[in-house]
């Protein structure tokens, strides 16, 4: 065990000492009068060879310290590991790419450095893909549609405007779910991150007559995070009741056109709005197509939207229809969240069991499963509450 950690530190210590030589730049700025210093007045012609070789170690070892810092910090690297090893002449020999492995390995070991360049950002669409396959159930289109938006969104080179999502449906049917699986997926410290930013329509902004405060709260919290990050979250829950001078606020910074206070330099940015807003004709276009002999699976998302938005545009209890974010076609998507079945509420509570890693048996599920109330009156179909509060429900179940 300890052979294996020390001979890796006793080289890199060996390399960091060849950084700290003369010549050899700790930081760019002191480079240049360090060497001036060593070069200047007239050495004892003794140590001439010796300065020599300390001066090409020097160079030698810039030229790692530029590797290595591409490496650590590939945003601000000016060019590209290739070239820059192309500049030693012969290539980076092997040894020299295993002590600069070695290194990099070494100092991510107690800093944060990661591929993406910021440890905050994970975008593990593996994972996302694998929660929304297996962890989602029964929104087979919000599924998809998520998956396929968010990644290729976030693998645009030069997004020039924000991802604008809009999530419909009942409640318990997965709206809140997804979010969080996208921040847990896309950020290392999920909903928690620095970069994720989470606004609840009536904790956050429960008195109307402040609403010129929240406007300026909410603008400015959305500008500090894109400053903090380059990649950035920002969920709406009941965006149905957010208030209609806070949708305003928010779509400049929906459009194409960012604010010009902003830094000039690609930022990319979602925006999730979670709301029951259109849910009705969701239910009720399930309901006719499955009447009607189809496989929810075979449901498409051309069935679900154009009804979706006609009715979020007609809503009049709600100021989202009327925003901007609507009119001005600022929503990328309206993603629809289908009503569940009693077949997707077993599965929800089989999960709840297994997340505590508790025992079930095929009874309890069923049990738990037929608590909820299900809708319409006559055909009994869908979960009013979907899989809302089934983690609770699993308790009455425990020995
Ligand atoms: C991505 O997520 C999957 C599933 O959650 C996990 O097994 C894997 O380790 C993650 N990958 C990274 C790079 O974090």
């Amino acid at each position: 065990m300890l052979r294996g950690p020390r001979r890796p530190l006793w080289l890199c210590l060996c390399l960091l000492l060849l950084l700290l030589l003369p010549g050899a730049p700790g930081h760019r700025g002191d480079a240049g009068p360090r060497n001036k210093k060593a070069g200047s007045g007239r050495p004892w012609p003794a140590f001439q060879g010796l300065q020599e070789r300390l001066r090409a170690a020097g160079a030698l070892s810039r030229r790692y310290w530029a590797l290595f810092s591409c490496r650590v910090w590939p945003e601000n690297c000016e060019e590209d590991e290739e070239a820059l090893a192309g500049t030693l002449g012969w290539g980076l020999p092997l040894l020299g790419q295993q002590y600069l492995d070695i290194l990099t390995t070494w100092y991510c070991s107690f800093q944060d450095c990661c591929d993406s360049g910021d440890c905050r950002i994970s975008n593990n669409f593996t994972g996302l893909k694998s929660d929304l396959s297996v962890r989602l159930h029964g929104q087979h289109l919000a599924g998809e549609l998520i998956l396929r938006t968010v990644r290729g969104y976030l693998e645009l080179p030069r997004p020039d405007k924000a991802l604008v999502l809009s999530f419909h449906g009942w409640s318990g049917t997965g709206k809140n779910f997804v979010a969080r699986m996208l921040a847990e997926n896309l950020y290392r410290d999920g909903l928690r991150s620095d970069c994720v930013k989470v606004f609840i329509a009536t904790f956050h902004f429960p008195h109307p007559k402040f609403v010129d405060l929240y406007k300026e709260r909410l603008t400015g919290q959305i500008r500090e995070t894109q400053e903090r990050c380059r990649q950035t979250l920002f969920i709406f829950d009941e965006a149905e009741k957010l208030h209609p001078e806070l949708l305003e606020a928010l779509g400049p910074h929906l459009g194409r056109q960012a604010p010009e206070n902003y830094k000039a330099q690609s930022l990319r940015t979602i925006f999730l709005f979670l709301s029951n807003l259109g849910s009705n004709i969701i239910n009720e276009e399930v309901l006719n197509l499955l009447k009607a002999g189809w496989l929810r699976e075979e449901i498409t998302l051309e069935h679900l939207e154009p009804r979706l938005q006609a009715q979020i545009v007609k809503s009049t209890d709600s100021a989202f229809g009327h925003s901007c974010l609507v009119k001005e076609n600022l929503i990328d998507f309206f993603v629809p969240f289908l009503p569940l079945e009693y077949r997707h509420v077993r599965l929800c509570a089989r999960d709840a069991f297994l997340s505590q890693e508790l025992l079930y048996t095929e009874e309890a599920l069923d049990e738990i499963a037929k608590m909820m109330v299900y809708v319409p009156k006559e055909e009994q179909l869908f979960s009013s509450q979907g899989c809302k509060s089934i983690s609770q429900r699993i308790n009455y179940f425990l020995p």
